[in-house]
C-alpha cells in the first residue's frame, strides 16, 4: 500500500491535474510578460515544488530567489505573527518579480511579503500560488496566478507539510481524520 493511503491520506488533487494547471499557469505568465524577464521568489519551504515546476514550463528568461519566513511550526494554526528567516540573495529593483506561494490562507505571508517587496522598488510585483483558501482571510490578499481554490481544508503534499512531514507526496491530500 502507498505511503499516503497507510497514513489514512486522502487525495484532494492528483498530480497529473497539478501538472496541467501548473503548464496553464506558466502559459499566462509567458502571455502576460511577452519578451521580457520575469524573477521568480519563493516562499520556504512550501513552495519549492511549485517554483521548480512553474519555472521549467515558463518560457521567457527566468531567475529564481528564495525568501524564508516563520511558518505554522508544529500545529496547523498560524501565531498570526510573520517574521523573515531568510532573506533574498539578490536586490529586486527594477525587475518583474512574482512572488510564488504554496498556498494562501489568512493571507499575512502574502499580504508582508508583499510589503516588504513593493518597498524594494521591482518594476512589477504579481503574487502566484498553487492553492487558494479565501474563506480563511484575515488579510485582504489576491492572487494574480492561483492554481487552484480548495475549501477550507488542511492539505499535505507537493511542497505542503504537516510538523515537516508529507511536503514530498506527488498529489496534494487532505489531512484527516483531524478536526480542526
Ligand atoms: P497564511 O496563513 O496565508 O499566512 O499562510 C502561511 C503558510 O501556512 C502557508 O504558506 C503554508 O505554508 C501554511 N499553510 C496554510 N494552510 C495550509 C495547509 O492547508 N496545509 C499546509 N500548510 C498550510
Amino acid at each position: 500500500m502507498p505511503f499516503a493511503r497507510r497514513e489514512g491520506l486522502k487525495v484532494r488533487i492528483r498530480h497529473a491535474d497539478i501538472e496541467r494547471r501548473v503548464r496553464a499557469v506558466a502559459r499566462q505568465i509567458t502571455r502576460d510578460f511577452k519578451g521580457q524577464r520575469v524573477h521568480l521568489i519563493g516562499v520556504l519551504k512550501g513552495a519549492c515544488f511549485f517554483l521548480a515546476d512553474l519555472a521549467r514550463e515558463i518560457d521567457l528568461e527566468t531567475s529564481i530567489d528564495f525568501i524564508a519566513v516563520a511558518s505554522y511550526g508544529k500545529t496547523k494554526e498560524s501565531s498570526g505573527q510573520v517574521r523573515m528567516l531568510k532573506d533574498l540573495d539578490n536586490n529586486v529593483a527594477g525587475l518583474n518579480v512574482i512572488l510564488v506561494e504554496d498556498i494562501l490562507d489568512t493571507g499575512l505571508t502574502a499580504n508582508y511579503l508583499l510589503r516588504v517587496l513593493r518597498q524594494r522598488r521591482p518594476k512589477t510585483l504579481k503574487l502566484a500560488a498553487l492553492l487558494d483558501k479565501p474563506s480563511r482571510r484575515l488579510k485582504p490578499v489576491e492572487g494574480n496566478y492561483i492554481g487552484f481554490t480548495i475549501p477550507n481544508e488542511f492539505v499535505v503534499g507537493y511542497g505542503l507539510d504537516y510538523a515537516e512531514r508529507y511536503r514530498n507526496l506527488k498529489d496534494v491530500c487532505i489531512l484527516h481524520p483531524t478536526p480542526r
